[in-house]
């Protein structure tokens, strides 16, 4: 099967990478659904790290979001074997995109060329009233990020539950320029990103691939499914495609 997505791959001239959690565990970020995942650990942090509770009461959000998301450790995080894999597939071809769940900011930091951070990024947080946008360092200079323009708490640039998808769109556009999908480390459960992988099979009429450990809800889109680590399976997919 593996052997199959390697001559699309190679083959394809546009592709757009699908990725979730589980492109970053390997770089010590725990994912969310898999038995040690976020969630699975703690269902009320599925509440914690929404807007609701942000509105509600924005410095005891703070104090569990960066908990919960480990802050102190981000800066430590660094690409791992499967973010540099989709970043050398750029090598032969016109455009690969990544459009990423993950807010790690770790595709960034791979240098791959097109990312969209389809559910924002950790890296940075902004004021809700005036928008004025603050680094990670300010955010983790103290204990609750306050506006210097204006006193307002920061928020943080992650998509929180029950906040507007403004990605989307950018994200299709992306898709109908492809001829691939290339879905990766993901459980498939959240909307509107699970529409995604409909939307380039039936609306674009591509084929597409997914490489996950886990079955998800959505295996049966797939022209091709392996469910496997995703360290192992880009090994072999490497050496597949340089015998090509
Ligand atoms: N190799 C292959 N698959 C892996 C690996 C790995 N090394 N590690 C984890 N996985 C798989 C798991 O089996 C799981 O099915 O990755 C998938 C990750 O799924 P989730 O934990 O649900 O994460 P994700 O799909 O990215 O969640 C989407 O949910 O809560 C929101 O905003 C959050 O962006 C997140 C979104
Ligand atoms: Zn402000």
């Amino acid at each position: 099967m593996l052997k199959d997505v390697a001559s699309k791959l190679k083959k394809a001239n546009s592709i757009v990478v699908l990725t979730g959690a589980g492109v970053s565990t390997a770089s010590g970020i725990p994912d969310f659904r898999s038995s040690e995942g976020l969630w699975s650990e703690d269902e009320s942090r599925e509440y914690y790290m929404s807007s609701d509770y942000f509105y509600h009461d924005p410095v005891d959000f703070w104090n569990k979001y960066k908990t919960i998301f480990q802050m102190k450790l981000l800066k430590d995080y660094t690409p791992n074997p499967v973010h540099q894999f989709i970043k050398e597939l750029e090598s032969d071809k016109d455009k690969v995109t990544v459009i990423t769940q993950n807010v790690d900011g770790l595709h960034l930091a791979a240098d791959s060329s097109h990312v969209i951070e389809y559910h924002g990024t950790l890296n940075q947080a902004s004021c809700p009233e005036c928008g004025e946008s603050y680094s990670l360092d300010y955010v983790m200079s103290t204990e609750t990020p306050y506006c210097q323009n204006c006193g307002a708490v920061l928020k943080p640039d992650v998509l929180l539950f029950g906040d507007m998808i403004t990605a989307h769109d950018e994200a299709e556009q992306a898709i109908q320029t492809a001829d691939f999908l290339l879905v990766m480390g993901t459980s498939l459960m959240v909307t509107p990103f699970n529409l995604l992988p409909h939307y380039a099979k039936q609306e674009v009429g591509m084929e597409a691939a997914l490489i996950n450990r886990e079955p998800t809800v959505k295996d049966r889109l797939f022209d091709y499914v392996v469910h496997d680590d995703l360290s192992s399976s880009i090994e072999k997919l490497r050496s597949y495609l340089s015998s090509l």
